[in-house]
């Protein structure tokens, strides 16, 4: 039996756009992104410095963690391992994300009032070798969709921007998944119950930094059923893409099944969306599951 085969119209729209501040001049991408596609900017470069280039190694990110990352709103920038690349990483993620909010700008202009706790990545290690060392439920080479263990999202968007900076040319492959309707109806029958005294007790413990609502704990499980289950991991509907060097791309990457197989050097930025800041909320993975649910899940 063959892997179910997705084509490239079925999970991608592709956009013209080589400008971070211009768009492509054929408006915005929302309503593609809400029905959980990847707009895929196979012209949109994120340029560096020589003395830039020269940062991407992997030595430069804290052993044992998986990425460098920013928060541009109070400057914390976490997983640099040589405190001499501190004020040149944290400028370039500073430049990576002012970039990528002209591109929401342009290219999403209804969410710029909307997207709130912003954080960005620099990804050093190639995919393969992080993958070898991590559990099942860490390996991003399983498709999967994301769902924060720690941070509960109560039913809030994860949008994210990538942009492959490999300096050698080598892209970043992907697999790209089914839709979030048919994804659910295959996983909600398997998912299991929810207790409000677990989630409680796990945020008294500092296991998650809030209350994890039904919704959250729902996606936590659908993202390790997804993980687990090889059937589908091997059959399950999907496509292989290559995002080559000097590219970007963006999803909804709690809507949109992914995973990570080969590539090395990424730059990705990550906003939350409330669901009342999508132009058609029936798309989120919130009401998707709760009319599966025949109930409310915050
Ligand atoms: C992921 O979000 O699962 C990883 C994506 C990547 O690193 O390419
Ligand atoms: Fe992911």
């Amino acid at each position: 039996m063959r892997a179910g085969v997705l084509t490239m119209e079925n999970v991608m729209r592709v956009s013209a756009c080589s400008s971070w501040q211009a768009g492509d001049g054929a408006g915005s991408k929302v309503s593609e992104l809400e029905r959980g596609k990847v707009i895929y900017l196979p012209h949109l470069a994120f340029g560096l410095s020589d003395k830039e280039i020269t940062l991407l190694d992997v030595k430069r990110v804290e052993p044992k963690r998986k990425n460098i990352s920013y928060n541009p709103q109070n400057g914390r920038l976490t997983g640099v391992a040589w405190a001499a690349d501190r004020p040149a990483i944290e400028a370039l993620l500073a430049r990576h994300y002012h970039a990528c909010k002209t591109l929401v700008a342009a290219l999403l202009p209804e969410y710029q009032r909307f997207l709130h706790s912003p954080v960005n990545t620099l990804r050093l290690h190639p995919v393969t070798v992080w993958r070898k060392s991590n559990s099942w439920r860490k390996d991003d080479s399983r498709l999967h969709v994301d769902a924060f263990p720690s941070r509960p999202v109560c039913g809030e968007r994860i949008l994210r921007i990538f942009t492959n900076i490999n300096p050698q040319g080598n892209s970043r492959e992907w697999r790209i998944g089914e839709d979030f309707p048919r994804l659910a109806q295959r996983f909600y029958p398997e998912l299991g119950g929810y207790s409000k005294f677990t989630s409680w007790l796990q945020n008294l413990l500092g296991i998650t930094k809030s209350q994890r609502s039904h919704y959250d704990a729902l996606m936590l499980q659908m993202h390790d059923k997804m993980k687990r289950d090889e059937r589908y991991q091997q059959l399950g509907l999907q496509l292989s893409f290559q995002f080559p060097a000097g590219s970007s791309w963006i999803c909804f990457s709690d809507q949109t099944p992914h995973a990570a197989m080969a590539g090395q050097f990424m730059l990705e930025q990550t906003w939350l969306l409330p669901v009342q800041g999508m132009q058609r909320p029936e798309y989120s993975p919130l009401k998707v599951l709760e009319a599966l649910a025949g109930k409310t899940l915050l």
